[in-house]
C-alpha cells in the first residue's frame, strides 16, 4: 500500500495501454464512466482525456480496497495501481486499450460525485441550455474536449509559424478607446473618472498600427475581441482572433503569407495538404455570380443577369424593372424540374426572408416550358434565356426582380440554400478557399445619409483609386481583402493609409469631422504624422476557422465557455446585478424601472 499522488503517480493514461503492456504495475487516475458489480468482482470503465480502461476488482485480490470499489459511481474520480492482464476472448475491439485491463491491488477515491444531470457521453439530446448550465461537466464529453484540443494545437502551429516568420507576439489594452470596426461596444465604467468609460477593443487595430509606426514591423497576436452585435451560428460577443499587421509590404506579401500560415494550420490539424496558392476573386465578381462577397465555390449554382432578356418580355413586372434601373437574375437548378409546387413556394419563402417579392420559375419539361409566366416569353425571349443559363429538359430556372442588392442578397442566399441543404451539394471534406479583393472603400448608408467604410476608415483605396477620394468616392476600391473558406469569411483586413493627409480625406468622405476625428483618433493621426511607414494586415476568425476544421455546426462548440444566443453565460450568470455600492463608487444610477423584473 503506497500513498496515491505522493508516492503512486500516474504512470499512464487511461488511453495508453495496450497488449505490450501486459505483466506490468501501472498507476491511472480518472473518472468513472461506468460500474457494473457482479459480486464479487466488479467492472469500471475509468475515463479521462485520453480514452478509456477498464479495471477489474475481485474481491479476493483486493482485500479491504474491495469496500471503495463497491462505493464507486459515475463520474467520481479515484485512483488504483495493479497489474495489466489480457482479456482474452473479452477483448473490446471499440476501444484503443480494449485488448487488456487492469487488475486492481490498490484504490483511493479522491471525490465522490453527486448525479449529473446529463450522461457523459459523446451523443446526447440534453437541451443545450442545460450543457450550458454545467459546462465543467459537458466539457468532460470527447466531442467537445476533440475541438478544444484541436484548437490548442492550432495556437501552437500559429505562434511557430509566425515566429518563424519574424513576428513579434505583443500585447494590447483590453481597456482602451472605442475602436470602430462598425459594431456596438461593451463599455467599462471609470471608477477614477465619474462618468467616463472606457470601452473593450473590437480589434487591436489601431494598437497594432501605431507598432507599425514605432517600428516593430512584424506583429501578431492571439487576441480576444468584443462586438455587441446580434448574435448568429458563428458569431460571439467575445472572440479571438489571430491578429497581424506587416510593415514595407504590398496585398501580394500578406496572401502569401496567410497562405503558408493556413496550409500551415491545416496539415497539422488534419492532415491534409491544401492547394496553394489561393484562387482570388474581384468583389464586384463575387456579387455578379455568387450574390454575395463570400461565395461557396464548392458548387456551381451561379447567378445569371436575364435582365436584358426580360427586358423584351411581355411579363411587366420584370420589363418594368429593367426599364427602372432594377435587374433580373435567375439561377438554373440542374434537374430541379422534378421539385413540387410545395417546395418552390417553399423556396420562394427563403427568398422573402431577404426581401425578394416573389420567386419566379419556369419548369423545362419534355413537353416544353412549364411556368406561370411562361405564357409572356416568346421564342425570342426562350433562347436568349435558354442560351444563357444553358437550360436543358428536367432543369427548373428560378428568378427574382428588385433593386440589385434584394436580388443579390435573396438569391445568394438561396443559392447557399440550394447547395447545402436542398441539393446537398457539399461535402465538409472539401476546402475551398478564395481571397476576395478589391472590396469598395464606402457604401451607401441610407439611414445615415452618408458613406460608411465597407472595412474600416484606416484601410487605404488602391493606388490607382486614391484621386477618386476626391472626385468620386463611390466608385473608389479599397486595397482590402477577406479570405473565404466555403462560404464563411475567415479572414479580412486590408493595406492602411500610412499619410495623414489621405486619413483626413476619408475621414472626411465618412462625414467625420475635423473635431471628431481628433476626438477620437488624434493619437493616430499624431503618430501618422512622425514618419509612419507602408503597412498592412489581416485578421482571421479563430472561432470560425475551428468551426471549419471541425465540422462544429455552432460556434458554442469551439468555445470553452462560450455565451449564449441572447449573450449570457449561463454557468456564472453573467450578467448580473451589482451592489448598489458598486454602482455608488462609479457615480452610476440605474434609470427607474431598468433592470426590474
Ligand atoms: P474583421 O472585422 O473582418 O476585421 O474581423 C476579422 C475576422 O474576425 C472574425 N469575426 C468574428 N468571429 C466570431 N464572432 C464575431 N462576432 C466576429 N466578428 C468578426 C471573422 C472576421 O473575418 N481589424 C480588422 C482586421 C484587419 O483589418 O487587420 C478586423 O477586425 O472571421
Ligand atoms: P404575378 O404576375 O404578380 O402573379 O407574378 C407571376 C410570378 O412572378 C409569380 O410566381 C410571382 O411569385 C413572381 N414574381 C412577381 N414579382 C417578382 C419579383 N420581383 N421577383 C421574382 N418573382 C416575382
Amino acid at each position: 500500500m503506497g500513498a496515491f499522488l505522493t508516492e503512486l503517480k500516474r504512470t499512464h493514461t487511461c488511453g495508453d495501454l495496450r497488449e505490450a503492456n501486459i505483466g506490468d504495475d501501472v498507476v491511472l487516475m480518472g473518472w468513472v464512466q461506468t460500474a457494473r458489480d457482479h459480486g464479487g468482482t466488479i467492472f469500471v470503465d475509468v475515463r479521462d482525456r485520453y480514452g478509456i480502461t477498464q479495471i477489474r476488482f475481485d474481491e479476493a485480490a483486493l482485500g479491504a480496497g474491495y469496500r471503495d470499489a463497491e462505493r464507486l459511481r459515475p463520474e467520481w474520480t479515484f485512483g488504483v495501481r495493479g497489474k495489466v492482464v489480457s482479456r482474452g476472448d473479452n477483448a473490446n475491439p471499440n476501444l484503443n486499450t480494449g485488448a487488456v485491463e487492469l487488475l486492481a491491488e490498490d484504490i483511493q477515491v479522491f471525490s465522490e460525485s453527486k448525479t449529473p444531470p446529463f450522461q457523459i457521453q459523446d451523443e446526447l439530446d440534453t437541451a443545450e441550455n442545460k450543457r450550458l448550465e454545467y459546462r465543467f461537466l459537458d466539457l468532460r464529453r470527447k466531442p467537445l474536449q476533440e475541438k478544444l484540443i484541436l484548437r490548442s494545437k492550432v495556437n501552437h502551429v500559429t505562434r511557430n509559424y509566425l515566429a518563424n516568420h519574424g513576428f513579434l507576439e505583443l500585447e494590447t489594452p483590453i481597456l482602451t478607446k472605442s475602436t470602430p470596426e462598425g459594431a456596438r461596444d461593451y463599455l467599462v465604467p471609470s471608477r477614477v473618472y465619474p462618468g467616463q468609460f472606457f470601452a473593450l477593443p473590437q480589434s487591436p487595430q489601431l494598437f497594432k498600427q501605431l507598432f507599425m509606426v514605432a517600428g516593430y514591423d512584424r506583429y501578431f497576436q492571439i487576441c480576444r475581441c468584443f462586438r455587441d452585435e446580434d448574435l448568429r451560428a458563428d458569431r460571439q460577443p467575445e472572440f479571438t482572433q489571430i491578429d497581424m499587421e506587416l510593415s514595407f509590404v504590398v496585398a501580394e506579401d500578406i496572401y502569401n503569407l496567410c497562405e503558408g500560415l493556413i496550409a500551415a494550420i491545416w496539415k497539422a490539424a488534419l492532415d491534409v495538404d491544401v492547394v496553394l496558392p489561393f484562387p482570388r476573386m474581384a468583389y464586384d465578381e463575387s456579387m455578379d455570380r455568387y450574390g454575395v462577397d463570400r461565395p461557396d465555390t464548392r458548387y456551381g449554382l451561379e447567378l445569371v443577369n436575364v435582365g436584358p432578356a426580360f427586358a423584351n418580355s411581355d411579363f411587366k413586372v420584370f420589363a418594368g424593372l429593367v426599364e427602372k434601373g432594377g435587374v433580373v437574375k435567375g439561377i438554373n437548378v440542374k434537374g430541379g424540374a422534378s421539385f413540387s409546387r410545395r417546395q418552390l413556394d417553399d423556396l420562394g419563402k427563403f427568398a422573402g426572408i431577404y426581401g425578394a417579392k416573389g420567386l419566379a420559375w419556369i419548369k423545362i419539361n419534355e413537353d416544353g416550358w412549364q411556368s406561370p409566366i411562361a405564357k409572356f416569353l416568346n421564342d425570342d425571349v426562350r433562347a436568349q434565356l435558354t442560351e444563357q443559363m444553358g437550360l436543358e429538359v428536367g432543369d427548373v430556372a428560378l428568378f427574382v426582380g428588385d433593386k440589385p442588392s434584394v436580388v443579390n442578397d435573396s438569391l445568394g442566399n438561396l443559392r447557399v440554400h440550394l447547395g447545402t441543404k436542398v441539393l446537398g451539394l457539399t461535402d465538409d471534406s472539401t476546402y475551398n478557399f478564395v481571397w476576395v479583393t478589391d472590396f469598395p472603400m464606402f457604401e451607401w448608408d441610407e439611414d445615415g445619409n452618408r458613406f460608411s467604410a465597407v472595412h474600416h476608415p484606416f484601410t487605404s483605396a488602391r493606388p490607382e483609386d486614391l484621386h477618386l477620394l476626391d472626385t468620386d468616392p463611390g466608385a473608389a476600391k479599397a486595397a482590402a481583402y477577406d479570405l473565404v473558406l466555403n462560404g464563411t469569411e475567415i479572414g479580412g483586413g486590408s493595406i492602411r493609409i500610412h499619410d495623414q493627409e489621405v486619413q483626413s480625406k476619408v475621414f472626411s468622405c465618412l462625414g467625420i469631422q475635423e473635431e471628431e476625428a481628433r476626438s477620437k483618433f488624434g493619437f493616430l493621426l499624431d503618430a501618422l504624422s512622425y514618419g509612419a511607414p507602408p503597412h498592412g494586415g489581416i485578421a482571421f476568425g479563430m472561432d470560425r476557422l475551428i468551426m471549419l476544421l471541425t465540422g462544429a455546426e455552432s460556434i458554442r462548440d469551439v468555445i470553452a465557455y462560450p455565451k449564449t444566443q441572447k449573450s449570457a453565460c449561463l454557468m456564472t450568470k453573467a450578467p448580473s446585478d451589482v451592489d448598489d455600492a458598486q454602482l455608488e463608487e462609479l457615480g452610476i444610477r440605474k434609470r427607474r424601472g431598468v433592470g426590474e423584473a
